[in-house]
C-alpha cells in the first residue's frame, strides 16, 4: 500500500491534549500522512512530506470520525403516530416498545439485515465511524440471540437488552423473566454480545426496579460482558447509583440526578452519556451538562437512534442540539461525541487521531472549523474521510 499525504486542512482535531490548542488538540494549517492505512505522521502543512500520493483538502477540517456509543438499529415497524402524538402532549412512557416488538419478530432475517444495513449507511454518509448496536425488540430467548447475530455482523460493539421492558406476556410474574433475562436469555445471547444494558427506571412501569436491574447487569458481567445502563431518564431514579457500583462504563440519558448522582459519577470511571435527539424528539427537559461537566464528571453525546424515542442518527444533531439547547460549547460537544463517547465504550483507538489511527476512523467537514456542526444545523458537512476522498 502507498503513502498518501493529506495537506490543507484547515482544522485537524485529534482530541490529544499533548498536541496544541484547546480540548479539541486543534492544529491549524494542517497536514498528514496516511501510510498503510495509517496515520504515519501528523504536523503543520508547510513541514509536510512528500509522498506517492497526494490529497489536497482545500481548507477542509479532518477530524475522529463520530464515535454513536448508543443505538438500538435492529428494528423494523413504524411509529411515527406515536411521536405526533407526543408532539401533542401525550408523554413518552416506554409502552410503545411493545410496537415495534412486534414488527421486529415479524420481520425475517433477510429483512433485518437489510434494515439495519440501511441504517448503518445512513450513519456512515454523517461521519460515524464506530457504532454500537443494542438488541431489545425481542425480548425472547431465540429473538434476542437473533438481533444479537445480525448486530454483530456490523460492529463489535454490541449489547445485550433483553431487559428493556417486561414483555406482556410476563406482565403477571415479572420475576420470571427477570430470572430469564439472568438465566437462559443471557446464555445465549452472551456469545453474541460484548455489553449487557438494562432500562432501570422506576418511572416506566414497563422497565426494569433496581433490584432486578442489579440482578440481571450482575448476571451478565458474571458471563464476562461489560455493564451499561439506561438510566434516569423520565425522572430521578437508582440508575446511576447502579450503574457507578457494578463498575459500568456509561450510563445513559442522565436527564433527571440528584447531587449524590452527580458526585457518585465524579468519583468514578463511568461516563454520563447524553442523547439529546430523545429530549428533542420526546419534547422533554434537556439533561443540565454545565452541572455535570462542573462536577468533572466525563460526558458523552450519542444519538440513541430508535424508532420510539429519537429516530435520528444524525451525531452533527446531536452536537447541534448539545450546542443550542444543552449549551455546550462546540468544542465540548465535538469532544463528548468522539473522544467522550470512545470513552463510553472503553476504546482507546478511537474518537482521537494520533499516529497509528486507522484511516477507516477519520472524518471530513466541508468547513474550515468544527464550530460549522453547530453553526450549519442540519447541513451534510461531516463524512468519513475514506468516502470523501480517494485513498490509495
Ligand atoms: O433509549 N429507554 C428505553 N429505550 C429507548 C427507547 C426505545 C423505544 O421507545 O422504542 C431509549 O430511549
Ligand atoms: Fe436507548
Amino acid at each position: 500500500m502507498s503513502a498518501t499525504v493529506v495537506t490543507g486542512i484547515s482544522e485537524l482535531v485529534t482530541n490529544d491534549p499533548a498536541r496544541e490548542r484547546g480540548l479539541l488538540g486543534i492544529l491549524e494549517d494542517a497536514a498528514l500522512v496516511i501510510d498503510g492505512g495509517r496515520v504515519g505522521w501528523i504536523g503543520p502543512g508547510s513541514a509536510a512530506p512528500d509522498a506517492d500520493e497526494r490529497v489536497e483538502l482545500d481548507g477542509q477540517t479532518l477530524l475522529p470520525g463520530f464515535v454513536d456509543s448508543h443505538s438500538h438499529l435492529v428494528f423494523a415497524g413504524d411509529r411515527s403516530a406515536e411521536f405526533v402524538a407526543r408532539m401533542t402532549g401525550t408523554p413518552y412512557d416506554g409502552g410503545g416498545i411493545a410496537v415495534t416488538r412486534e414488527a421486529t419478530c415479524a420481520a425475517s432475517d433477510e429483512q433485518l439485515r437489510a434494515l439495519v444495513q440501511a441504517r448503518v449507511a445512513e450513519m456512515a454518509a454523517l461521519g460515524t465511524t464506530t457504532v454500537e448496536i443494542k438488541s431489545g425488540y425481542g425480548l425472547t430467548v431465540e429473538q434476542e440471540a437473533r438481533a444479537l447475530r445480525i448486530a454483530a455482523e456490523f460492529t463489535g460493539e454490541t449489547t445485550y437488552l433483553g431487559a428493556h421492558v417486561v414483555p406482556p406476556e410476563y406482565h403477571a410474574d415479572r420475576a420470571a423473566y427477570v430470572q430469564l433475562c439472568a438465566g437462559e436469555m443471557l446464555e445465549a445471547c452472551a456469545p453474541h454480545a460484548r455489553w449487557v444494558d438494562v432500562f432501570c427506571e422506576p418511572n416506566s412501569r414497563y422497565a426494569f426496579t433496581e433490584d432486578e436491574a442489579r440482578h440481571i447487569l450482575s448476571a451478565g458481567k458474571q458471563h464476562g460482558l461489560l455493564v451499561r445502563v439506561h438510566g434516569n431518564q423520565l425522572g430521578p431514579g437508582p440508575g446511576v447509583q447502579v450503574a457507578v457500583d457494578l463498575g459500568a462504563a456509561s450510563v445513559d440519558h442522565c436527564t433527571y440526578l440528584s447531587d449524590a448522582d452527580v458526585a457518585a459519577l465524579a468519583g468514578s470511571d463511568t461516563v454520563a452519556t447524553l442523547l439529546p435527539g430523545v429530549e428533542f424528539s420526546t419534547r422533554s427537559p434537556y439533561p443540565d451538562v454545565r452541572r455535570l461537566i462542573d462536577a468533572g464528571v466525563a460526558v458523552a453525546l450519542a444519538s440513541d437512534c430508535n424508532p420510539g424515542t429519537c429516530n435520528s442518527s444524525s451525531m452533527p444533531l446531536m452536537v447541534a442540539l448539545a450546542v443550542r439547547e444543552m449549551g455546550m460549547t462546540p468544542e465540548e460537544a465535538v469532544y463528548a461525541a468522539t473522544a467522550g463517547s470512545a470513552r463510553a465504550l472503553r476504546r482507546e483507538d478511537v474518537g482521537t487521531v494520533r499516529l497509528g489511527t486507522s484511516v477507516d476512523d477519520l472524518a471530513v467537514l466541508t468547513a474550515p472549523s468544527h464550530r460549522h456542526l453547530a453553526y450549519r444545523p442540519g447541513m451534510p458537512i461531516a463524512h468519513r474521510l475514506s468516502d470523501a476522498v480517494r485513498l490509495s
